[in-house]
């Protein structure tokens, strides 16, 4: 028995370790603070995301008409505004793209987006938005400080220009954008709020809902004790 207790405790041990080497070295990771209530951030993302993202990647476990709901937007707006795709607001965000094209075009497919919130974290899709580099032995001309040789171009450039990387391994602005350095955090930050929100959806409503679970749990955790008590009230 204590052999099997000690067995759990190292194996319970050597998967949150595993997990964090996983993760990475986060220290190089820049942080951003996402906020799923501010839907007027989401609104901004999911404009950015439509215009500039969903020409490559998919978001198949998203549907148009549950985002509106979600975003506080109704269904003509996002017919209206969001939808390039297709006309139908109960579709889930497809690409016109064909994988093998993808393929031959940029080395890889361009993967599904509805859950990279989770699979990467918000920091890291922060990260990654904002350090594209130009270099001259990628294919594309740009790389990337969160993902080496990534396949990706740099999509951005309009907004934020093109950085370099100097000799001691940081960026610095050789050609500028559309928007300053602050302005375009501020877009990338709305895009990372906006894909974190389709990697789960009903994450507002999870955590209102656990609450009143907790508490109900609680509430009866009382009146089965009581009951408990008065069932071996005799029994001694
Ligand atoms: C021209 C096509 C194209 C567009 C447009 C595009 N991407 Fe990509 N993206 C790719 C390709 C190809 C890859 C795969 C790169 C690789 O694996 O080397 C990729 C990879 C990624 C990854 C990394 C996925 C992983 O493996 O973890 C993220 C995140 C991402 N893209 C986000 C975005 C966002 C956000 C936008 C919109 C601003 C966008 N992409 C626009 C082609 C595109």
């Amino acid at each position: 028995m204590r052999n099997l207790i000690f067995a759990s405790l190292v194996s319970v041990f050597s998967f949150t370790a595993t997990l964090a080497i996983a993760a990475g070295p986060s220290s190089k990771l820049d942080t951003v603070d996402i906020d799923l209530t501010d839907k007027a951030s989401l609104q901004r993302g999911a404009h950015t995301f439509m215009n500039y993202c969903l020409s490559c990647h998919s978001a198949s476990l998203m549907r148009y008409n549950r985002m509106a709901k979600d975003l506080g937007l109704t269904e003509a707006q996002v017919l209206q505004n969001l939808m390039f795709t297709t006309d139908k607001v109960g579709d889930t965000m497809q690409i016109a793209m064909r994988a093998e094209d993808a393929k031959r075009w940029f080395g890889v497919a361009p993967p599904d987006l509805s859950v990279i919130a989770r699979a990467r974290g918000t920091d890291w899709l922060y990260t990654y938005l904002r350090t594209f580099y130009l270099d001259d032995s990628r294919p594309m001309g740009t790389n990337n400080l969160a993902f080496q040789d990534v396949g990706m171009p740099h999509i951005l450039w309009e907004q934020q220009g093109y950085t370099s990387l100097n000799d001691s391994g940081q960026l610095h602005l050789t050609s500028e954008g559309q928007l300053t350095p602050r302005q375009y955090d501020a877009m990338s930050r709305d895009l990372v709020n906006f894909l974190a929100y389709i990697s789960e959806p009903s994450k507002l409503q999870r955590l209102a809902l656990g609450k009143w679970v907790l508490l109900y749990l609680a509430f009866f955790f009382v009146i089965a004790y009581a009951l408990k008590k008065a069932y071996w009230k005799d029994v001694h």
